[in-house]
């Protein structure tokens, strides 16, 4: 999940809403508070960063300086005074004062010790307030958790011929104009599309239960009776204010439920009572295996972080993943907020690198693939795999399906090092492996589930879209024969999108334009998975799919909610059935009872959602796990809109959709 990105869809609403009648208050402030919800087996897990929560004043490893020389002020000023000037010519553009000052940074990042870097950012920063969501442009950028260093490298390794400084300004400062999409020589990945790879294999008319979970975002400094309705990002801290009410901790105008609430990251009792509320709906032990698409960290600024504190969140969090779900296996993806800084993976042929290891982010690849495989979810040759390739892995389950897990930070907008070499869709090499995967799978005729974070497409504020048109291809490649779905999480709603084949214009000679498809010839699914953290605005949720035992298609997904709106008036956390996606889809009574899911049939409700707005309406409001501020949606440009996002599964066909700010 983001908030930093420009062009994203509006995350936070303060909207004033109508709340759940308060008929108990929260539990008098103690700061020695535990989970209450039963944790049998699994850690105990603190409220407002008490017990063994680590402090966050320790960073990540910082990467290696470039060069020996010692700063001098004389430098530093040379290069403040050349951005100066670039930014006081009233004759420039915004994205000519960004692309020529970017360079200016290359020129100082190639030259320069990294401090000197880290200082004309802060400076620039005090000048103009770009880009700062710590409490000061120093914290951002130095001392704790300042990305000053990463920053450094990253404009160490740009170069305007590969379109990296427009994708920059355009990405991070809202200056510049979309990057245009690169057209991809598909014969440089892999060989053209057999007939035998459009062929949909037949249901077997068995099903086994598959669980997906997502954006578990724990907070382990969530603090009962704290302002829950606040102006902050993220609420129910200590020092959360709602400014137009001028209330606060003393005083909160909605106090923070122990069981969560709209604006605040899951708290431990709305986190653990995802699965003490399983039971009431299914057998746990009735579940084939899990999918977990990430996100586990809470959602604070990367100054607000450290690294002991996202290992503690790592290892609390697969600890009880285990301890609820026994013998079920679990198969984890790493998400944004499984990294420090926040986003922040790095190429492995990035240098330089710290000594000894592939990676400067190899702690965290490290410690995930361990606990991965202690766990005895993945094995240990797919776990030393996963620790040297960012976290990604391919798994075959106990029924026979290929479970390809990869890092979608490779794609997404906040990751800084995605603006280098910006035209190569696979700088990482992450997409490679995918297609590797593919192709044993497509030769032993097995079928493959692709999981990740961040979603490919969408509106075109998450994925970029150079990686992500590479990604429309290869699953275009693979679809339907192969691919029977692609799962991800990160928008914290309950959401489709669909990937279709591409049209007869799409080729130029030897090049795809992967933004020209067929809206008639859908090919797969993409499933977002609903999050277990309310923030921003939703009710908590998960899903528990119905899976054809052979094929792997989705043959029913049903999905289950916590109306956080009402956790003041909860002696433990309630979850309900919310609803089951066949008879709530199903509009014309006309998909047999034996048919998939599947990209044909979600295709024919985009084009219910077109003639008939009750289908918007209900799909808006089940995005949001019927949160009570979900936004209005009943206009039919609301409506197309929606359609267009659900039918791109690449950044460049989002960016294409209209009315991208409304209104509505
Ligand atoms: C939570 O921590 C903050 C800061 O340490 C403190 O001011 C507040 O009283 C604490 N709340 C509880 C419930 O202890
Ligand atoms: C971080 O704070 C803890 C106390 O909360 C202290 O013991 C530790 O020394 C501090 N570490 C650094 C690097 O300042
Ligand atoms: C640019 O415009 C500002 C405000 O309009 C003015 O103060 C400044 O002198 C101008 N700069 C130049 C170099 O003309
Ligand atoms: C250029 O940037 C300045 C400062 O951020 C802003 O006030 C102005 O509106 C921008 N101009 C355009 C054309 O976007
Ligand atoms: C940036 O501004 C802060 C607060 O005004 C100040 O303390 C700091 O010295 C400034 N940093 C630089 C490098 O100018
Ligand atoms: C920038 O990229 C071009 C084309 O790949 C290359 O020829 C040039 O050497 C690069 N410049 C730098 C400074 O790396
Ligand atoms: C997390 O678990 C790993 C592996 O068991 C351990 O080495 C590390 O110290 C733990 N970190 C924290 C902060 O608990
Ligand atoms: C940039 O990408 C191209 C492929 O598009 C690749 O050949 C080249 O090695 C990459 N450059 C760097 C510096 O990684
Ligand atoms: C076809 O590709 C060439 C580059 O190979 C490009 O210049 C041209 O604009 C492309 N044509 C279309 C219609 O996209
Ligand atoms: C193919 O896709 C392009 C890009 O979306 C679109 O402009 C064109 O109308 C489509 N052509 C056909 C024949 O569907
Ligand atoms: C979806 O299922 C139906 C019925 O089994 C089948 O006719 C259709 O080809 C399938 N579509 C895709 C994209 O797999
Ligand atoms: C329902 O029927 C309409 C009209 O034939 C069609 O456009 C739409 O795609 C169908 N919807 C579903 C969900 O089958």
């Amino acid at each position: 999940m983001l908030l930093r990105n420009v062009g994203s869809i509006v995350l936070l609403q303060y909207a004033t809403h109508a709340l759940g009648v308060i008929t108990s208050t929260p539990e008098a402030l103690n700061p020695q508070l535990t989970n209450t919800i039963d944790d049998k087996g699994g850690p105990i897990l603190y409220y407002n960063g008490s017990g063994d929560v680590p402090p966050y004043n320790e960073t990540s490893p910082i990467p290696a300086p470039f060069t020996p020389l010692k700063p001098t002020k004389q430098t530093e000023d040379f290069f403040f005074n050349e951005i100066l000037a670039i930014l006081n010519n009233n004759a420039s553009s915004n994205c000519t004062k960004c692309m020529s000052s970017t360079r200016i940074m290359h020129e100082a990042a190639i030259s320069q010790p990294v401090s000197v870097i880290t200082d004309l950012l802060i400076r620039a920063c005090n000048l103009t307030h770009f880009h700062v969501y710590a409490a000061t442009c120093t914290a951002e950028f130095s001392g704790i958790g300042g990305t000053g260093p990463y920053w450094a490298q990253l404009y160490a390794k740009m170069n305007g011929s590969t379109g990296d400084y427009q994708a920059w300004c355009y990405y991070n400062f809202d200056t510049c104009s979309v990057p245009p999409t690169v057209e991809i020589d598909e014969s440089l990945y892999f060989s053209p599309k057999p007939p035998q790879a459009s062929i949909v294999p037949k249901p077997s008319g068995e099903t086994i239960n598959v669980l997906h979970l997502s954006d578990w975002h724990l907070d382990p400094r969530y603090d009962i009776g704290s302002e829950a309705n606040c102006s902050q990002y993220l609420c129910c801290r200590p020092y959360s204010t709602n400014n137009k009410l001028h209330t606060g901790v003393s005083n909160a105008s909605v106090p923070a439920s122990r069981f969560g609430y709209l604006y605040c990251d899951s708290p431990p009792d709305l986190a653990l009572s995802s699965f003490t509320s399983m039971p009431q709906f299914f057998n746990i032990s009735d579940i084939s295996f899990a999918i977990f698409t990430g996100d586990i960290v809470s959602h604070d600024n990367d100054d607000q972080l450290s690294r002991a504190y996202v290992e503690y969140e790592e290892n609390v969090t697969y600890a009880v993943f285990k301890a609820k779900m026994g013998n079920v296996p679990i198969y984890p993806t790493l998400g944004n907020h499984d990294s420090l800084p926040e986003a922040y993976n790095t190429p492995n042929n990035i240098s330089p690198k710290t000594a000894g290891q592939s990676n400067i982010f190899s702690w965290n690849y490290d410690l995930l693939s361990s606990l991965w495989q202690k766990d005895g979810w993945i094995t240990a040759s797919e776990a030393n795999y996963a620790s040297l390739h960012y976290g990604a892995y391919a798994h075959t389950t106990a029924q026979g399906l290929r479970i390809i897990s990869i890092n979608t930070d490779f794609w997404y907008v906040s990751n800084i090092f995605n603006y280098f070499n910006f035209t190569n869709p696979d700088q990482s090499g992450i997409l490679g492996f995918l297609i590797s995967e593919l192709e044993a799978c497509e030769a032993k005729g097995q079928r493959a589930w692709i999981i990740g974070h961040v979603l490919s497409g969408y509106d075109g504020s998450q994925g970029l879209p150079n990686p992500t048109a590479l990604f429309y291809s290869i699953v275009r490649r693979f679809s339907p024969a192969t691919i029977a779905g692609v799962f991800f999480g990160h928008t914290h709603e309950d959401q489709i999108q669909i990937f279709y084949d591409f049209n007869s214009t799409s080729m130029n000679g030897t090049l795809r334009n992967t933004n020209a498809i067929d809206h008639n010839k859908p090919l797969t699914m993409g499933f977002i998975g609903p999050s277990i953290t309310p923030l921003t605005g939703n009710n908590a949720g998960y899903q528990l799919y119905q899976v054809d035992s052979k094929t792997f298609e989705i043959m029913g997904i049903k999905t289950y909610f916590a109306n956080v709106s009402e956790s003041l008036t909860w002696t433990s956390p309630v979850w309900k059935f919310e609803y089951d996606a066949r008879s709530t889809y199903n509009v014309n009574g006309t998909w047999p009872k034996t048919s998939p899911l599947n990209a044909t049939f979600w295709n024919d409700v985009t084009y219910s959602m077109l003639s008939n707005q009750s289908i918007v309406e209900t799909y808006n409001f089940l995005e949001t796990k019927s949160s009570i501020v979900t936004k209005n949606c009943s206009t039919k440009a609301c409506g197309a809109q929606k359609v267009c996002y659900i039918r791109s599964g690449s950044g460049g066909q989002g960016s294409a959709c209209p009315y991208k700010n409304g209104p509505f």
